[in-house]
């Protein structure tokens, strides 16, 4: 295991107040997206929407790594440039998510495991070698009546942790992401209890398998409350939470903490991220690995038509300097 190279992509990944773009969305999730504003979900399609956001000037000043999906790291843009050598070329990371997605866990239906271990070593190995220094592996802990069951918590933080010592040894830094699912009606204090309860559970997996954690990255839900709950929690609260879970659960030994936005909307996403760094002074970076909150009035901008692609680039750089400042804290007072 090359430690200096994981722990110099780990730091590079949170560094100057810069964070990731998650556009690893697999075919199907992409097809969604792309249903929303009427476009149809072929390759081309998927291809010249990601070109678009990889090509807005400036990218790099915001975006200091992007998570892909299989057919994006090996696609070309439409002049034949490599969407790699793109993203490279603007002075960010390409990384890749190497999970197979997350499928009902046996004997309870309900609850979900992570599957994509078998033969990881020979695509973590592929991936390096198409440019990649980076891995995300999602596992999906949901809250409802009865669950997550203690086995649900423990089969996905093994496979977390299998995942991240086989990217290890590849010379992929690994996001190691544990997502508590922000559907249910749930209250802020349950998703704070469930999450502690995660993350307990994840970093002993961590220890356990003997994952280098300076050369890691956590990718984690906020402290928030189901989105289907009354009482909605205040932005202040979701901060003081998330702080408060983190420290007491995260050795401070890792890299950098890098949220996914879960559902919220663009500008949540952005303020409480801000509101965590304009307070105490804290072990990690902590900084922004956001889908939904990074491309959502892109996508609404763009269309699918070449005619909007400033528009739509436009509106990307708005979210992703925002988003940087917030990683500063200073987004409330810029704004
Ligand atoms: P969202 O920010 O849309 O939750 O996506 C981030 C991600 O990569 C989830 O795995």
């Amino acid at each position: 295991m090359n430690k200096q190279e994981l722990f110099q992509t780990a730091v590079a990944m949170v560094a100057n107040n810069k964070g990731l773009l998650a556009a690893d969305e697999s075919t199907g999730t992409m097809g969604k997206r792309l249903d929303s504003i009427g476009v149809e979900n072929a390759e081309p399609n998927r291809r010249d929407y990601r070109e678009m956001l990889f090509r807005a000037n400036g990218f790099g000043d915001f975006i200091s790594g992007v998570i892909l999906y299989d057919e994006t790291i090996r696609q070309n843009a439409a002049d034949g440039t490599s969407l790699v050598k793109i993203l490279q070329d603007a002075g960010s990371i390409p990384g890749i998510k190497v999970d197979g997605g997350a499928k009902a866990l046996p004997g309870r239906p309900a609850e979900k495991i992570t599957e994509g271990l078998d033969g990881l070593p020979e695509r973590v190995a592929e991936y390096y070698q198409l440019g990649a220094r980076f891995a995300k592996w999602r596992a999906v802990i949901d809250i409802d009546e009865g669950i997550p069951s203690r086995y649900a918590i423990h089969t996905n933080a093994h496979a977390l942790a299998r995942y991240a010592k086989i990217c290890q040894e590849g010379g992929l830094c690994p996001i190691v992401e544990p997502e508590v699912i922000m559907d249910g009606a749930h209250d802020i204090g349950r998703c704070q209890e469930v999450t502690e309860e995660v993350l307990e559970v994840v970093y002993r997996e961590l220890h356990l398998q003997e994952v280098y954690l300076e050369g890691t990255i956590l990718k984690p839900n906020m402290i928030i409350s189901g989105k289907k709950c009354a009482t909605q929690a205040s932005a202040e609260d979701v901060a003081q939470k998330t702080v408060e879970t983190l420290l007491r659960c995260v050795p401070a030994a890792v890299a950098g903490i890098m949220f996914l936005s879960g559902g919220q909307s663009e500008e949540d996403a952005t303020k409480h991220l801000d509101l965590m760094n304009a307070g105490s002074d804290l072990p990690w970076k902590l900084s922004f690995s956001y889908g939904r909150a990074l491309q959502q009035s892109a996508l609404s901008a763009w269309k699918g038509e070449s005619a909007n692609v400033a528009a739509g680039q436009q509106a990307f750089l708005e979210r992703a300097r925002a988003n940087s400042q917030a990683c500063a804290g200073t987004y409330s007072k810029a704004a």
